[in-house]
């Protein structure tokens, strides 16, 4: 059997493990460190992750835990993002294989910590990265790397959230659990950029944010249960249901019920940033995230322009489009690739990693090095928009030095 510990067994990290159970019947969790134990417990009944339960030890300090560790080939860590580094460091003396939730880090303290507990040994690590590895991603990489598009200049890439109200009336409002939504959103986009760019990073970032819309000067637990503006507040669970659509505000409550208030004073999750990335190979990225985008306007993706052609492609309509800017024909090449599994096809993926990661040592295609650099771009872009300055991203050799 393979057994597996977990720290943190959220939301994310149990529907992960519960594939990772589907794919390989050998994968088992045996002990997880949780301060809520009936949640946990509950937890793995429903999503199987234990064949025997009541056999799953329990326990609230990872320390304690971890007396046990020569009982357990591998590691999971699905807490909220503040708490990965704090566990992945603890962990790290092990060498046991770890599936790490992103952002990996959300202080430069924090990536520095990191870089230098794994140094060397950043291919212990499945960081969960599911984009880069998702089907209609790679597909496009692919045409990328075989050089039909010639010298890339710039790429334009998008995320607009529909669901980004989640981000303003569940816990993912909380700036000191997230560090903000460059670490939280731009973790994933700033890693597949940089392998459709292949390059290891960008070296400097100039971001903006505009924080207009959400936030304001109600109480920060206040909840509309609790409200008395429901009857003209835009985000009430009543005008939500008017208009058919809650953009995941009411997270984890049950859709049009309750959430806790989006125009709450400590707040400080933009409504919109955009940020602009030079590469050494002196071509240069424009994205841009949006969380009060609402409804059909959903829409995830890039394009990327070279001499010879462009390529654009959305993992909201799974399709990639390329056309060719020199040749004869007026072409336009249209393809689809239909995902099977969560976030594009790449959750699967993934999981599948950190399995040949425990079962054969396979070096993974998300390692701690692309989490590092990803979190340390995200880090300088944060920086460069509350400061309005140009910022320079490190190297994750210099991270770990
Ligand atoms: N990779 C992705 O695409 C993706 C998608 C969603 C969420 N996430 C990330 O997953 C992480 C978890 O998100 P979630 O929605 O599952 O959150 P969650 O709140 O459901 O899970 C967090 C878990 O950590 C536990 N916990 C709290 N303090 C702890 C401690 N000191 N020690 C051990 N466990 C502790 C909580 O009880 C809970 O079970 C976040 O960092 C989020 O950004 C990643």
């Amino acid at each position: 059997m393979l057994n597996i510990a977990v720290i943190g067994l959220g939301g994310r990290v149990s529907g992960m493990l519960a594939q990772m159970c589907q794919m390989d019947p050998e994968v088992q969790v045996v002990a997880v460190t949780d301060p809520s134990h009936e949640k946990a417990l509950k937890t793995i009944k429903d999503k199987g992750l234990n064949k025997d339960p009541d056999s799953v030890k329990l326990y609230t300090s990872s320390e304690k835990m971890l007396e046990n560790a020569e009982k357990y080939d591998a590691f999971v860590i699905g807490t909220r993002c503040n708490l990965h580094t704090q566990f992945a460091v603890q962990l790290a003396p092990l060498n046991k294989p770890l599936f790490l939730e992103k952002p990996v880090a959300i202080t430069w303290d924090q990536v520095r910590m990191l870089a230098r507990a794994y140094k060397g040994k950043e291919d212990r690590v499945v960081v969960s990265f599911p984009l880069r590895v998702s089907p209609v991603f790679t597909s496009a990489l692919e045409i990328v790397r075989s050089g039909r598009l010639g010298q890339i200049v710039s790429v334009q890439a998008v995320n607009n959230v529909p669901y980004g109200g989640v981000y303003f009336g569940s816990w993912y409002r909380n700036y000191n659990e997230t560090g903000g939504l460059w670490l939280q959103k731009a973790t994933h986009d700033f890693d597949y950029i940089n392998r459709i760019m292949g390059q290891e990073r960008a070296h400097t970032v100039a971001a903006m944010y505009t924080h207009k819309v959400y936030g304001g000067d109600m109480p920060h637990d206040l909840r509309c249960s609790q409200c008395d503006k429901t009857a003209t507040c835009p985000e009430s669970p009543k005008n939500q249901k008017a208009r058919g659509d809650d953009g995941s505000m009411s997270y984890p409550f049950a859709k049009f019920e309750d959430h806790y208030c989006a125009f709450s004073k400590e707040i400080r999750n933009e409504d919109a940033g955009s940020a602009i990335l030079k590469y050494d190979s002196d071509a240069h990225v424009a994205y841009t995230q949006n969380f009060i985008a609402r409804k059909a306007t959903g829409k995830r993706g890039a394009r990327i322009i070279g001499y010879d052609g462009t390529l654009e492609f959305d993992w909201y309509t799974d399709k990639i489009r390329v056309v060719d800017h020199h040749t004869s024909a007026d072409r336009v090449d249209e393809i689809t690739v239909k995902p099977t599994s969560g976030h594009g096809g790449g959750d699967a993926v993934l999981c599948q990693m950190y399995i040949d990661l425990i079962r054969q040592n396979a070096a993974p295609d998300a390692n701690l090095r692309d989490g590092l650099t990803s979190a340390s771009m995200c880090l300088a872009a944060r920086d460069s928009s509350e400061n309005n300055v140009f910022a320079k991203i490190p190297t994750v050799g210099e991270l770990g030095a």
